[in-house]
C-alpha cells in the first residue's frame, strides 16, 4: 500500500517544494492551505501522516493537530515551526503531535522524522496483529481445542495451560503457570524419561520439528491412561523457545482396538478349532469302542484290562476336551427367547453353589428388580455364567467372596465406536466380581485366547467359550482386575424392545 501525506502550510511555494520532496521518497502527497481545506482532505484521504504548519491563518496549527487527533488517534501528525516558536512546538507536543521540524526545512530532517513516524505506524499495526493471534490463540487452545493444551518452556516450566486441562486437574491458571509440567502432571521431581514417558522437548529444540509420542498416565483412581502426546515447537523470532503440547486421551481407542483384534483373533481360531475337533471326534470314538470291546473278553485282573481302562479313561477325557473346542467353535446362532436374566443367574448359582462351600467362598447377588426380559439362549448363558462364577471361585482364597449383580442400563450416552458395534441404547448389565488374586496385566491380553491357562488342570477353553457366546447374542464382555484386590467381569446383553410385546 502506499505511504500517504498530508502536507497542510499557506505559503504556496512551500507546499510545492516539500511536495516534490515527499513525492521522491515515495509518497502520495496531498495538499491543504488552511485547517478547514485540511479537515476535508483528512476526511476524504485518511492519510497516515500529517504535516501541518503550526502558523496557518483561521484555524491554527494546534486546533487542527487537536481536531485531527479526534477523528483518528492514531495519525501520526509532524508540526512544522518557524524560529522562536519554542514554546508552540512544545504545546504541540502536548497534544500528541509525533515530532516537530523547524524552518527551512531540509531534506534530511524530514525524512528522519518520517520514519519515525512510520516506524509507529508499523509498531501498532504489528502490535494490532499479534494482539489479533494472542485472541485467537486464546479461543483455540481454550474453545476449540477440547483437548489438553500445554505451552512449555525449554526449561520444562509451564508457560500457559488450557481451562480443560485446568478442569481436570482442579487447579487454576495461576496455580499452574510457571511451574513444571512433570511436577503437575506426574507428580515428579524429574523430567520424564523412558519408553512409556519420553519426553521429547530437546529433540524438538534441536531439530525444530514437531514429535508425536503415547503416555501411560495414572488417573485419580489409580488405572492406567493412555494419551497420544502431539508437540508442536513455539517459534520467536526463529529460534524455538518452548513446544505447544496437545494431549488425547485414547485408552477408550485402545480398549475399542483390542476388543475387534480379539474378535477377529477367536473367530480365526474358532473355524480352525471347529475342523480340527471334527477330525479328532471321528477316531476318538473308533479307539474308546475297540478298547471297550478288547476289555470284554478279557479278565478284569488281568494287567492288560488295566491297561485298556486306561486308554479308555485318557480317550475320554480327549472327548471331553474336544466337546469344549466343538463349543467353543459353535457356530450356529443361539435360539432365542425372551428370558429374565436373573433367572438364568439364580439357576447359574445354584449349580456352582456346591463347589464355592467346598472352597469356602460364598457366593452372593444383588439383581436388580423389574429388569426387561433380553432374547437370549438360556442353556448358552447359564453356560457362559457358570463359567465365569467356576473362574471366580477357583480365583478366591477361603473366606472370599464371589458376587454377581444385573442392572439395567442406558447406552445412549456410549462414545460412537461403541455404539456401532452395541446399537441398542438399551441393555443389560451382569457383574461377576470376586475377591481373588486379580490377574496381571501381562496375561491380560490371553484370557480369552483358546487353551490359555494358568491352572494345572485348566483346558482354557472357559472363557473362550463364554466370550463366543456373549458375542452370538451381540453383546459386550470386558474385564477389570487389580492384582491382589480381584477381578469384575461385565457383560451387557442388548434390550431387543421391538419384540416385547410378541407372543
Ligand atoms: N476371575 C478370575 N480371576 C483370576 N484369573 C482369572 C479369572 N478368570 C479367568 N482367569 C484367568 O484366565 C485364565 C483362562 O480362564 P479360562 O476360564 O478360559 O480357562 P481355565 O479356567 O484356566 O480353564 P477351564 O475353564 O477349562 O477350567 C485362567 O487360567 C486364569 O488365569
Ligand atoms: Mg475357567
Amino acid at each position: 500500500m502506499k505511504k500517504t501525506i498530508l502536507l497542510v502550510d499557506d505559503e504556496k511555494d512551500i507546499r510545492e517544494v516539500l511536495s516534490i520532496s515527499l513525492a521522491d521518497i515515495g509518497y502520495e502527497v496531498y495538499t491543504a492551505a488552511n485547517g478547514e481545506e485540511a479537515l476535508r482532505v483528512f476526511q476524504k484521504f485518511k492519510p497516515a501522516i500529517v504535516l501541518v504548519d503550526i502558523k496557518i491563518p483561521g484555524m491554527d496549527g494546534i486546533e487542527l493537530l487537536r481536531k485531527i487527533k479526534h477523528i483518528n488517534p492514531d495519525t501520526e501528525v509532524i508540526m512544522i515551526t518557524g524560529h522562536g516558536e519554542m514554546d508552540l512546538a512544545i504545546k504541540s507536543l502536548k497534544h500528541e503531535a509525533t515530532d516537530f521540524l523547524t524552518k527551512p526545512i531540509n531534506d534530511d530532517t524530514l525524512q528522519i522524522a518520517l520514519e519515525r513516524a512510520y516506524a509507529r505506524i508499523s509498531m501498532r499495526k504489528e502490535l494490532m496483529d499479534s494482539n489479533k493471534s494472542w485472541a485467537m490463540y486464546d479461543v483455540l487452545i481454550n474453545e476449540l481445542i477440547q483437548e489438553d493444551v500445554m505451552v512449555i518452556g525449554l526449561g520444562h516450566q509451564i508457560l500457559d495451560i488450557n481451562d480443560t486441562l485446568l478442569k481436570k486437574m482442579g487447579l487454576k491458571r495461576e496455580e499452574a503457570v510457571g511451574r513444571l509440567c512433570y511436577e503437575i502432571i506426574y507428580n515428579q521431581d524429574a523430567p520424564c524419561f523412558g519408553e512409556n514417558y519420553y519426553c521429547p522437548i530437546k529433540h524438538i529444540h534441536e531439530t525444530k520439528q514437531p514429535a508425536q509420542v503415547t503416555h501411560i498416565r495414572r488417573d485419580k483412581d489409580h488405572k492406567d491412561r493412555y494419551y497420544s502426546v502431539s508437540f508442536y515447537p513455539l517459534f520467536i523470532e526463529g529460534e524455538v523457545v518452548g513446544a505447544f503440547e496437545l494431549s488425547k486421551d485414547i485408552t477408550e481407542d485402545i480398549k475399542f482396538q483390542k476388543i475387534m483384534m480379539q474378535q477377529d483373533k477367536l473367530a480365526s481360531i474358532g473355524r480352525l478349532s471347529a475342523g480340527v475337533a471334527h477330525e479328532i471326534n471321528n477316531p476318538l470314538t473308533t479307539i474308546l469302542t475297540s478298547a471297550m470291546l478288547i476289555q470284554e473278553d478279557i479278565d478284569p485282573d488281568n494287567l492288560i484290562y488295566q491297561e485298556l481302562e486306561t486308554i479308555a479313561n485318557e480317550t475320554l477325557r480327549c472327548r471331553k476336551i474336544v466337546a469344549s473346542l466343538l463349543d467353543f467353535a459353535r457356530q450356529t446362532k443361539p435360539a432365542l427367547k425372551l428370558y429374565n436374566i436373573n433367572d438364568i443367574i439364580i439357576a447359574s448359582i445354584a449349580l456352582t453353589r456346591k463347589q464355592a462351600a467346598f472352597d469356602d467362598v460364598t457366593i452372593t447377588h444383588d439383581l436388580a428388580e423389574g429388569i426387561t426380559d433380553v432374547h437370549v439362549d438360556k442353556d448358552q448363558i447359564q453356560q457362559a455364567m457358570i463359567n465365569l462364577i467356576q473362574n471366580a471361585v477357583e480365583a478366591t482364597d477361603s473366606g472370599g467372596i464371589v458376587s454377581v449383580f444385573t442392572k439395567p442400563v442406558d447406552q445412549t450416552s456410549l462414545p460412537w465406536y461403541y455404539k456401532k458395534h452395541f446399537p441398542p441404547d438399551e441393555a443389560v448389565e451382569i457383574t461377576i466380581k470376586d475377591t481373588g488374586t486379580g490377574i496381571t496385566a501381562d496375561i491380560m491380553d490371553n484370557i480369552f485366547d483358546p487353551f490359555f491357562t494358568t491352572k494345572e488342570s485348566g483346558t482354557g477353553l472357559g472363557l473362550a467359550i463364554t466370550h463366543g457366546i456373549i458375542e452370538r447374542h451381540a453383546g459386550y464382555i470386558g474385564v477389570q482386575s487389580e492384582q491382589g484386590q480381584g477381578t469384575t467381569f461385565t457383560i451387557r446383553l442388548p434390550v431387543d424392545k421391538g419384540d416385547q410385546d410378541g407372543p
